[in-house]
């Protein structure tokens, strides 16, 4: 029987703990203003954007938006199941864990999820089944044709949906499953009257997780031309292509893996294992995330990103050796040459010719990338060149990969080694440049006192004063907030819902618990004695940005009309122009009252 915590425990379990001193026991923490600051625990950095928020309970990291309460601080901090963290915490504040409850919504949930990935593992095994069918024969040849055998095949779990309308929907409905859940695993489209399969001539790659969930699909068009060439499950109740990473499955396999080889595409993947390659994954069609770094480091000790060779692989790459060092893991670059994708160089040239091409460290990487943007022949060239690499070097500490660095670039620049490490040391310091990644830190903090300058930040304060119950439905509606994120979190603070328990909530994405995390952690730089002309002064911008928007529209009207032309008459012209030009005259001039009144 599912059960859960009487919220009310928690609640006074949260407010019988002091989240300054649990966080305290991990990361070293300093006091400014009503805030307290430190490294942050979750990515690697080295000056702080950790931060802390006593009177709302809650963390917030400016750098990898790491975001929640004390629960959620610890649960990540040990690695540890909800329930541990319940109890280290309630052993910390005395308390004696409760009876816990029935939740008939925990209960609907748990049990959703699990129907769900039920559908998806018959979906599974039907697709594979269907490729030994005639049906499936088309997608078989097509797989065989770019080298794969039938181990691999199996090893994968590879499948093909046929070209009939509802070959799965039909048999996934004869088991049991509702449109309904069908349609939310992301197996069937409804429209209408009609249900039918998402995925309709395609050979199917399952995802599966490391714990051997089937989470959803990718499928390749088997038409040269169709598109997408790629389709994959969109995001479900138990499918997030921005966490989830294919082929991790197969990764535990391997005893000792010595690096996690993380490529584009889910073809290259099983083209290389193949072909003898270990520990190859990819991403879901996205670009790499904090939260799949996050998750490959526990499976080796480095990851090597090997994209493909064109220019969007290598720029994909310069991005994905940032969030990896950003969450400290060790990662090297491997470049093919000419332009291939792994599975291309493979067949091309061999496993031997793939694993002699040596993985670069990032530095190496970044500066093979910037030697394209300089023209080495040229002697402003090269010292544009020099410069811009000295900026790189700034963060190498081990003298010995210096020395490396600055003999390659002395080669390339023909300025002496001397000449190059006196300009590494010349550089600002570190904390001005951070050459990789802007701190977004310290602009988000002008933020505070309500200078709020775009709408972003007006929205943001609003939603802090918000979060201190300040402010009721009355004065601030949803409908003000221009993100999905921060409307979302309106919604629930102006619900009840706290805080704290917002940031923490793991049915919230993680754009808008970090979204919800930011305004929420700028409410301690508010000066409280302001509230009202700070809420004053964010309505009246809001209002500013809301009329300069339908005056823009009606502009654009205007000089559509003045090209008008057929059905309308001169005259009718000449009216909507007088009317519009008199609706613009009125914005004019409440936009002009409201300057007047924010001076
Ligand atoms: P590529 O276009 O590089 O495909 O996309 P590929 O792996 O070389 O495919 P083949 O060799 O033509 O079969 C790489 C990855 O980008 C995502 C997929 O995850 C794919 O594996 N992608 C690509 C999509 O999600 N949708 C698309 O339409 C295309
Ligand atoms: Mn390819």
């Amino acid at each position: 029987m599912a059960a859960r915590l009487p919220s009310s425990w928690k609640e006074e379990l949260l407010a019988r703990t002091d989240i300054v001193s649990v966080v305290s026991s991990y990361v070293t923490l300093k006091k400014d203003g009503r805030r307290y600051w430190g490294l942050c625990p979750f990515h690697n950095e080295k000056t702080p954007s950790f931060s802390v928020n006593p009177d709302l309970n809650m963390y917030y990291c400016f750098g990898c938006k790491a975001t929640g309460d004390a629960i959620r601080f610890v649960m990540e901090m040990e690695r540890a199941p909800f329930m541990d963290a319940i109890k280290i915490l309630a052993d910390r504040a005395h308390m004696a864990l409760p009876e816990m409850q029935d939740d008939p919504d925990y209960e609907r949930r748990r049990t959703q999820r699990e129907r769900l990935l039920g559908a998806n593992r018959e979906a599974a095994r039907f697709y594979h089944d269907r490729l030994w069918q005639p049906e499936g024969r088309q997608v078989l040849d097509y797989l065989h044709g770019r080298g794969l055998d039938d181990g691999v095949i199996r090893r994968f779990g590879l499948g093909a949906s046929t070209n009939q309308w509802n070959d799965l929907t039909a048999y996934l409905k004869e088991k049991g499953y509702t449109q309904e859940e069908l349609a939310l695993a992301g197996l069937t489209v409804v429209k209408g009257e009609n249900a039918f399969d998402m995925f309709r001539s395609r050979a199917m790659f399952p995802i599966i997780d490391q714990y051997n969930h089937v989470l959803g699909f990718g499928g390749r068009a088997m038409q040269k031309d169709a598109k997408p060439k790629y389709l994959n499950t969109s995001d479900t109740p138990v499918f997030n292509k921005r966490k989830g990473v294919y082929a991790i499955n197969l990764l535990r396999k391997h005893r000792d893996l010595k690096r996690v080889l993380l490529v584009e595409g889910y073809m290259d993947v099983v083209a290389i294992s193949q072909a003898g390659v270990v520990g190859a994954v990819a991403t879901l069609g996205t670009a790499l995330t904090n939260e799949q770094a996050r998750l490959l480091k526990h499976y080796a000790p480095e990851v090597h990103l090997c994209y493909d060779g064109d220019e969007a692989g290598q720029h994909a790459i310069e991005r994905g050796l940032n969030i990896l060092e950003e969450e400290g893991v060790p990662c090297r670059a491997i470049f093919l040459p000419g332009g291939l994708d792994p599975d291309e160089f493979i067949r091309q040239k061999g496993l031997e010719a793939f694993e002699a091409q040596r993985p670069m460290s990032p530095t190496a990487f970044r500066m093979q990338r910037l030697r394209l943007r300089y023209d080495l022949t040229a002697k402003d060239g090269r010292a544009d060149y020099a410069k811009a690499c000295a900026e790189l070097l700034r963060q190498v500490k081990d003298p010995v990969d210096l020395e490396n660095y600055l003999e390659a670039l002395s080669i390339q620049t023909d300025f002496s080694k001397e000449v190059l490490l006196e300009q590494v040391r010349a550089g600002k310091p570190k904390s001005e440049t951070a050459a990789n990644k802007p701190r977004p830190e310290r602009e988000t903090i002008s933020a505070k006192r309500g200078q709020a300058s775009g709408g972003y930040k007006t929205e943001q304060t609003l939603l802090a004063i918000l979060s201190k119950g300040k402010l009721n439905a009355q004065v601030v509606r949803p409908e003000d907030f221009s993100t999905p994120a921060l409307r979302q979190t309106a919604e629930l603070l102006l619900a009840g819902e706290t805080p704290a328990s917002i940031a923490a909530d793991d049915n919230l994405s993680d754009e808008t618990r970090a979204a919800a995390g930011e305004a929420f952690i700028l409410a301690a730089e508010l000066d409280e004695s302001k509230l009202v002309s700070i809420t004053e002064d964010c309505l009246r911008k809001l209002r500013m940005i809301s009329l300069q928007k339908e005056m823009n529209s009606l502009v654009q009207q205007m000089a559509s009309l003045q090209k008008a032309e057929g059905d309308i008459t001169q005259a009718d012209i000449k009216a909507k122009t007088l009317e519009l030009a008199q609706e613009i005259d009125g914005l004019n001039k409440e936009l002009a009252l409201l300057k007047l009144q924010g001076r």
